[in-house]
């Protein structure tokens, strides 16, 4: 992992020289679009700040995406300079972070991880229909019970069945006999194709499915297959935490991958990236977009430049070696509370490579679950855990006070 960090100068440069590359609302003849720039009552351009300001800049000047820009088709020339800075900030997440060779990914900013894993889910049901032939029914996609809700979802969006693999109790860890149980049943119901879904870093827990295990299985009782990796959650730390995995396009197993800037990498909303091996974009092409240059691939349509400026300006702002050393101190605050709960003999659930610690229900005083804004993983019945998630907003007073709290209230 090698990219540049670049000073803010540099960055501002760069992003007005992309801006200047667009066509311009104001001073060109633009009467195709029904879009503009924002609402001069509101967002007036002349505000002395906005020169060194390039993302309030780009977000007035209201460049639209539309589209996948890796793709080689034609594209809407109109805001060509940011989406340069889109293909690049796609070409470091693929490239630098998941390990994909050149020109061998497609991707785009999508409008979260969920948009990002329903469309990866989309694309492998198409595949499977428009290449083999196979009927809805004969499509099942699995995952872990601590997969993400927007997998269901999208599984009632496309029709399809699914299988939830359980997971221990504890250790969070899925059962391979339970997948090895429900993929022999499922095949004995006549189910032929499956879109398997692996967490690198599930919402609750912070878990990583074990990817070696399960693919190894997959592969050997040779099922057809493909494989997408939510790292919604995972995706700007893990990788940077742990130096050798399996999540990446170097794996030739792993398919797609959906990653959240509007996570770790605290960027605003609106800000998911979905990456996928090249050659599987065209199964959700609609071809109906035809006064859009290019056409659309993605499930959201027209979506915001600025956007994806944001995050090729925080990916920037770091580089890769100052975005490492970020997350390992999340990591090294994460373990000093789990020092702290050790010893108040406080059971929890973290994984040492990721700042989520979810702490078991009985053992969290329900003033302090109000207080610090802990989250259950259910607000529909009695919850079993709640979790704590060591973002960069976090500072260490706060979780001396919490641990002091819980300690006092154990004693008391
Ligand atoms: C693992 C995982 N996948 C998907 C999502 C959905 O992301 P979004 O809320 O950006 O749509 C989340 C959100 O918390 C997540 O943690």
């Amino acid at each position: 992992m090698n990219w540049p960090k670049l000073d803010s100068h540099k960055i501002k440069l760069k992003v007005f020289e992309a801006l200047s590359a667009n066509a311009n609302y104001r001073s060109e003849n633009i009467l195709g679009l029904p879009g503009t720039y924002l609402d001069t009552e509101v967002f007036y351009d002349d505000a002395p700040f906005l020169k060194d300001a390039p993302f309030l800049s780009a977000l007035i000047a209201n460049p639209n995406h539309i589209g996948c820009h890796t793709l080689k088709d034609e594209h809407e020339e109109m805001f060509q300079g940011t989406q340069q800075l889109e293909k690049d900030l796609i070409r470091i997440c693929a490239e630098e972070i998941f390990k994909a060779k050149p020109n061998e990914y497609d991707g785009y900013v999508a409008s979260g991880g969920t948009e990002a894993n329903l469309e990866a889910l989309w694309i492998y049901r198409n595949y499977y229909k428009q290449e083999l032939d196979a009927r809805l029914d004969e499509i099942a996609i699995i995952y872990s019970e601590d997969t993400h809700y927007s997998i269901a979802k999208g599984a009632d969006l496309l029709c399809l069945d699914t299988i939830a693999i359980t997971v221990d109790g504890n250790n969070r860890e899925l059962s391979l006999p339970d997948l090895e149980h429900k993929i022999d049943e499922s095949y004995r119901n006549g189910k032929k194709y499956f879109i398997v879904v692996l967490n690198m870093a599930t919402t609750m827990f912070g878990s990583v499915d074990p990817i070696e295990k399960v693919c190894n299985y997959l592969n050997l009782i040779n099922i057809n297959y493909k494989l997408h990796i939510d790292a919604a959650y995972g995706g700007f730390i893990y990788p940077f935490t742990v130096p050798e995995h399996q999540f990446h396009f170097g794996n030739p197993n792993v398919s797609s991958i959906s990653l959240d800037a509007h996570k770790l990498l605290q960027a605003p909303y609106g800000t998911g990236i979905f990456l996928i091996r090249k050659n599987f974009m065209k199964y959700v092409q609609t071809k109906k977009a035809s006064y859009v240059k290019g056409t659309d691939y993605t499930l959201v349509g027209s979506r915001s430049g600025a956007n994806a400026i944001c995050v090729w300006m925080i990916l920037h702002s770091h580089g890769s070696v100052g975005w490492t050393v970020k997350m390992h101190q999340l990591i090294d605050k994460t373990t000093v509370v789990c020092c702290a709960l050790d010893e108040l003999d406080i059971q929890y659930y973290r994984n040492p490579l990721l700042n989520i610690i979810s702490i078991k229900s009985e053992y969290m005083p329900p003033e302090l679950v109000k207080q610090f804004y802990l989250v259950p993983d259910t607000h529909d019945g009695e919850a079993k855990w709640h979790k704590m998630v060591i973002m960069p907003h976090v500072k260490q007073g706060v979780l001396d006070n919490f641990i002091s709290k819980l300690s006092a209230l154990k004693q008391s």
